[in-house]
């Protein structure tokens, strides 16, 4: 069995995602179990450059991982035939123009969401990655991390296995909430809450729904959505006061397509300002005509057409019925890796030995699709047309 290396240029690895997920679950993940294995045996060793503008932050995150290079010239970087992948995990608004660069460069392309804060940039580095996949054979792609979720997956399964019948609507709900930064430190980057820096719960989570719904429900046909700034001051990370001009909740609704035709109504409730009681950060509740289910990040819980019981509605007295007592676990089944990294694997595969890959960036401009339209909806308080979208 014969081991190949795999030169990947990392961007924007000092952040939360790309250093958590990105490099130390997944690339650090990979390089500690002995590498990718492919098709025949053989297997990929990948060996990232870090690339950041913070020499001694970078130098340190590389040496903590025992990583051996790293550096602060992308062009540089760019310019080594032996590093034949661009990944980037920095700023939104900067990763459209970074994305056309490596593709010009003829690196091979894997991102974080959303490629691009607007449709048209998304629309035109997703044309611009298919035609390098087809003059150059490049390869591309944009996470979707949230289908490798095992609460996901499960829910996934009982689809498949035709235990919700005929699905009627789903509901999700997402959200926690987020420190203002006053009385308590701040929990997610201040970016988050500033439109001109890219931030916004609509561009940041509808790009996610998007491929959960059109991957696990059906088809988005439409959308109507509200958005809201329910804090309207928040403090940076140096305590520093700021008005939030991005959206931090919003209140969705979409019809679906089904896989067999049927319509759905999937609800979809985001907000940074609510406080958790529920399963999990997140839940989808899937109701259908046979069976009802509601998975977490991990968990998910089923209830069938003959379990469901039978409450009568009654004012006058305390509930007596434990609801949460009334569903049944769906075990795991599986070890369920981390997301992130099944992801790395398949993109590493793809590019190797051009194994299947479905998550492309013109997949990753749906999603921005998805935003502009619920952004739309908001602005002109209307449903909006979600079309097949033509890359
Ligand atoms: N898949 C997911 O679930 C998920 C979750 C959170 C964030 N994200 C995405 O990941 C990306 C980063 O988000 P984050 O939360 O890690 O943010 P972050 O602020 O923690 O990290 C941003 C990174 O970009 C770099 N950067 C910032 N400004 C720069 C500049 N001017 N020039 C060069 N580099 C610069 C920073 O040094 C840092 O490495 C965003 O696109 C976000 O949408 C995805």
């Amino acid at each position: 069995m014969a081991t190949q290396r795999l030169g990947i240029i990392m961007h924007g690895v000092t952040g939360r995602m790309g250093m958590n997920q990105h490099l130390i679950r997944s690339i650090v993940a990979i390089r500690n179990q002995g590498g990718v294995t492919l098709s025949n045996g053989d297997k990929v060793m990948p060996d990232p450059i870090l690339i950041g503008r913070n020499a001694e932050k970078i130098e340190q995150l590389a040496r903590a991982h025992k990583i051996e290079r790293w550096g602060t010239d992308l062009d540089k970087a760019l310019a080594n035939p032996d590093d034949t992948v661009f990944f980037d995990a920095g700023t939104t608004q900067m990763r459209p123009q970074l994305l056309a660069k490596a593709l010009r460069a003829g690196k091979h392309v894997y991102c974080e969401k959303p490629i691009a804060t607007n449709l048209n940039e998304a629309v035109e580095i997703a044309r611009l990655a298919q035609e390098a996949g087809e003059k150059k054979g490049l390869k591309h792609g944009a996470v979707q991390d949230k289908l490798f979720l095992p609460g996901l997956r499960k829910l996934d399964m009982l689809r498949r296995a035709g235990f919700f019948g005929r699905i009627l609507s789903l509901r999700l709900e997402f959200g926690y909430w987020v420190f203002e930064g006053d009385l308590q430190p701040i929990q997610r980057p201040s970016w988050n809450y500033r439109a001109e820096e890219g931030g916004g719960m609509i561009l940041d989570m509808m790009c996610h729904w998007r491929y959960v719904l059109d991957n696990l429900f059906g088809e988005v046909k439409s959308i109507t959505c509200l958005g809201a700034t329910h804090i309207p001051q928040r403090w940076d990370e140096n305590g520093k006061p700021y008005q939030a001009t991005a959206d931090d909740a919003a209140y969705a609704i979409a019809e679906l397509t089904g896989f067999d035709g049927e319509p759905i109504v999937a609800q979809l409730n985001m907000s940074w300002a609510t406080r958790v009681r529920r399963d999990d950060l997140v839940t989808f509740h899937v109701d259908g005509t046979h069976g009802s289910a509601v998975a977490g990040l991990q968990e998910c819980r089923a209830q069938s057409r003959v379990t469901t019981p039978r409450p009568v509605w009654n004012p006058d007295v305390k509930q007596t019925m434990n609801f949460f007592d009334q569903w049944q676990e769906v075990p795991d089944s599986q070890l369920y890796d981390n997301g992130f990294k099944i992801q790395w694997e398949a993109f590493i595969r793809h590019v190797v030995e051009n194994a299947p890959y479905k998550w492309t960036l013109p997949e990753g401009a749906k999603g921005v699709q998805l935003v502009e339209a619920a952004l739309q909806s908001w602005k002109e308080r209307r449903w909006v047309d979600v079309p097949a979208l033509k890359v």
